[in-house]
Parts: structure tokens; C-alpha cells; sequence
């Protein structure tokens, strides 16, 4: 086994944590059989203790030790997804830990299709098919980091050891399926979206209840309206309304942050520009490394041009929408 991980996995062991990268964004993991260990994320994260952490595995075959049902669709969604960008909701095995699920009666699954966080569960499960829990490694509400150092500025003194294996190739965080009701639901779109699903199991899964992608009811943390959110007060804007938007802060004379597709009229010493793709996944690809990158700015606002309607940019649009609900506070509740 190569240092680093040997190094990793006695953290791990002895209950500590450490922060790992996936395909989608950084994790921050802990053994998920340890509650102590688990605590030790909420911690960090600041994270209300109700929000139920996904357990990262490093192979299908060890579902059922997580499990106690595994649907049909539950075996062909991991067949065709696995290692990927897939969380799926299962009923829990009765021995996994209230704080890993938030004291409900399901547990999230998944393979992360990253090399070294393969290689970081394969060598934790052992025998006996251990898992990691692990959310996105960032403060409670804020943006997901996407680089080692992203995560270093999140937790700093808070994650012993951050294992640096890139900037992630997916950008923004995995689909949630949730296959526990006898239905497929989705509960938190992503870059595996609705048809690829359809395609697999031969029917589309239901979008979730406004209840449970509001504020009201944290089922998925990331269903809450304020998420993903920078500290500079954030707007999403049409084309027009990004040049109207511009016009008036320039009379203004506040400095703007703006991610647009293409170059603009207005060009001027108070505007910092980022160029956003017009092709989603390499949109959602840099998505939080160019929030990241204009909210330190120190800006009056971030001006976002909304992408177009439909569903392959659904999962980009749902994190914009929710990191402009959530800006420009500096701290969650
Ligand atoms: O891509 C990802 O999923 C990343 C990487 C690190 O794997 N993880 C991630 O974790 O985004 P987190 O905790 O930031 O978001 C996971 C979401 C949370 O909003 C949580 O509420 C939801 O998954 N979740 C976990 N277990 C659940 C359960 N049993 N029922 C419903 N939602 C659940
Ligand atoms: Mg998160």
C-alpha cells in the first residue's frame, strides 16, 4: 500500500478524518461504523446533526452490509453508474449509526469513481466492506470545494490530512436517487440525469416534493434554498439584464464580479469577468472554482448569466438558483 493511504486509513481508523477527493467534489470522510468519528464531521462542518451523510463504498457487492433492502434498480442502477456520480436511498441496515443517517430510516450509498478515493475505500473496507461517510468538505452552506486547496480555506486546522488528488473532473455533487418509497424519486439532480436513469430502469423517476427541495424539511441538506452560496450577495440575470444590471452599479460606481458565456458591451476597471462555457458539463466543471475565485474579489455583487432552460442544464441551474438564495450572509442557521 502506498504511504499516503497507509497514512489515511490508521487516521481513519483511530476515528479521525480525512478529506478526499471524488469525480465530483471533496469529501470529508470518517469511518461511517464510528459515531465519534461521525461527529467529528458535523464538527467541522458546522452541519445541523439531522442532515444524513451519504457513505461512500468502494464496491457494489458491499450494499447489502449498508442495505437491508436492495430493489432490483437499486442492482442495475449500480451495474450501469458504479463507480460514478450516483447516490442512491436505500432502507438501512438496522446497525448503521443514527448519525450517519440523521435518524432516518434509509442510508445514502455510493462508489465515487475518483482513483485515489477507489484506492482510499478499498483499502479501508478490508473484509468486511467498511464505508466512509463523508459530505462535501465545506463549511455548512457554502461552496463545494473542487481542490485540495479549496478545502484547505474551508477546514484548515479542522482536517488533519487532505489527500490531493486534483481538481475534480465532474464539478458539482452526485445525483440522489431515492429508491426506498417502492418508487424512484430524485432528490437532488446532477450530471446523471432523469433519462439516463429512465434508460436503465424503463421508467423516469419522479421529482421530489416541494416540501422535501424547500427550506422545511432538511431530508437532503442540499435541497435547502440557501446552498452552495458565496459571502458577496449573488444575482442571476438575463444577457440584458446583465448589461442594465452593469450600467447602473458602473452610475453606482461598485466594483461587480460577473460569470457570462460571452464577452460584453461594457468593459471597465470596476468589472472582473469570468467566462462561463456554454456547454454544461464544462460549465458545471468550473462552477465552483469560478464562484469561488469572483466571491473573493471582495465585489459589491456577483452577476451570474442564467443558462438556458432544459433539462441538461438542470443540475447547473438548480445550484445557481441556490446559491443565490443562500449569498451574501455570513453565516447559515
Ligand atoms: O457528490 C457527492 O454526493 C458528494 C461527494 C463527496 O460524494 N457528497 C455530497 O455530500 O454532496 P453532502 O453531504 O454535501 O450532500 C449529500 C446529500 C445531503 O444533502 C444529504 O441530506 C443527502 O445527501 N442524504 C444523505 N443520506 C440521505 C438519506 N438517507 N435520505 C435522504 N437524503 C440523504
Ligand atoms: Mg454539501
Amino acid at each position: 500500500m502506498r504511504p499516503e493511504i497507509e497514512g489515511a486509513v490508521a487516521l481513519l481508523r483511530a476515528g479521525e478524518l480525512v478529506a478526499f477527493p471524488t469525480e465530483t467534489v471533496y469529501g470529508l470522510g470518517a469511518d461511517a461504523m464510528s459515531p465519534a468519528a461521525v461527529a467529528k464531521i458535523f464538527a467541522a462542518k458546522g452541519r445541523p446533526a439531522d442532515h444524513p451523510l451519504i457513505v461512500h463504498l468502494s464496491a457494489a457487492a458491499h450494499m447489502a452490509r449498508w442495505a437491508r433492502e436492495v430493489p432490483a434498480e437499486a442492482e442495475k442502477l449500480a451495474a450501469a453508474f458504479w463507480p460514478g456520480p450516483l447516490t442512491l436511498i436505500l432502507k438501512r441496515q438496522p446497525q448503521v449509526a443514527d448519525a450517519v443517517t440523521g435518524g432516518q430510516d434509509t442510508v445514502g450509498l455510493r462508489v465515487p469513481n475518483h482513483p485515489l478515493a477507489l484506492e482510499l475505500l478499498a483499502a479501508f473496507a478490508g473484509a468486511n466492506g467498511g464505508g466512509l461517510a463523508a459530505p462535501s468538505a465545506n463549511r455548512f452552506g457554502r461552496i463545494s470545494p473542487t481542490t485540495a486547496a479549496h478545502v484547505r480555506e474551508e477546514l484548515n486546522d479542522a482536517v488533519p490530512l487532505i489527500l490531493d488528488g486534483g481538481p475534480c473532473p465532474v464539478g458539482i455533487e452526485s445525483t440522489i436517487l431515492d429508491l426506498s418509497r417502492g418508487k424512484a424519486v430524485l432528490l437532488r439532480p446532477g450530471v446523471i440525469g432523469a433519462a439516463d436513469i429512465a434508460r436503465i430502469i424503463g421508467h423516469a423517476p419522479e421529482a421530489a416534493a416541494p416540501r422535501e427541495t424547500g427550506s422545511e424539511t432538511p431530508r437532503v441538506s442540499g435541497s435547502l434554498d440557501a446552498h452552495y452560496a458565496p459571502r458577496t450577495p449573488l444575482a442571476l440575470v438575463s444577457s440584458d439584464g446583465l448589461l442594465f444590471a452593469l450600467r447602473s452599479a458602473l452610475v453606482a460606481g461598485e466594483r461587480i464580479a460577473v460569470l457570462a458565456p460571452t464577452p460584453q458591451a461594457i468593459t471597465h476597471d470596476l468589472v472582473a469577468w469570468k467566462q462561463s462555457s456554454a456547454d454544461p458539463a464544462a460549465f458545471a466543471h468550473d462552477l465552483y472554482a469560478n464562484l469561488r475565485a469572483l466571491d473573493a474579489l471582495g465585489c459589491a455583487r456577483i452577476l451570474v448569466q442564467q443558462p438556458p432552460a432544459g433539462e441538461a442544464w438542470l443540475a447547473v441551474n438548480d445550484r445557481l438558483r441556490r446559491a443565490a438564495a443562500g449569498s451574501g450572509e455570513d453565516d447559515e442557521t
